[in-house]
């Protein structure tokens, strides 16, 4: 059985680089700065509110990753959580995600959006799109 996937609706883009026939826009470029890197935390963990979003961004030994801020267990701050590696712990029942890809790292059916991420300069900056 295929596991459903719990990922944001991205308007019909299905990530091959072409625009969707169903009439939909993709806007491919909605970088929004999202923190300053030299005041990220030492501990990678942080989370900030774009476009009334929570967004939770970890830092980990191969750059940032960005996902879905809220828990999708009972609504825990995932970026209040702790990192372990690649994996993000949530702070109320300690489910655990990989970062990487939002998967949740005993229930397949589980994955919460994740989002791009750069950095240009001091500022970190997120694609919502
Ligand atoms: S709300 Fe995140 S594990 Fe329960």
């Amino acid at each position: 059985m295929r596991s459903q996937s719990r990922r944001h609706n991205t308007g019909g883009y299905t990530g091959d680089g072409k625009i969707p026939a169903n009439g939909k826009t993709f806007m491919a470029d909605n970088w929004i700065h999202a923190l300053a890197v030299s005041e990220f935390p030492e501990n990678g963990v942080s989370e900030c509110v774009i476009d009334g979003k929570i967004i939770a961004i970890f830092r980990t030994d191969d750059g940032f990753h960005a996902m879905d801020g809220i828990c999708p267990h009972q609504g825990g701050s995932l970026g209040k959580g702790s990192l372990h590696g690649c994996v993000a712990r949530c702070p109320w029942h300690g489910w655990e995600y990989d970062v990487r890809d939002g998967q949740h790292q005993s229930i397949p059916a589980v994955q919460v959006p994740i989002y791009q991420v750069r950095v240009s300069g001091d500022s970190l900056e997120v694609n919502l799109s």
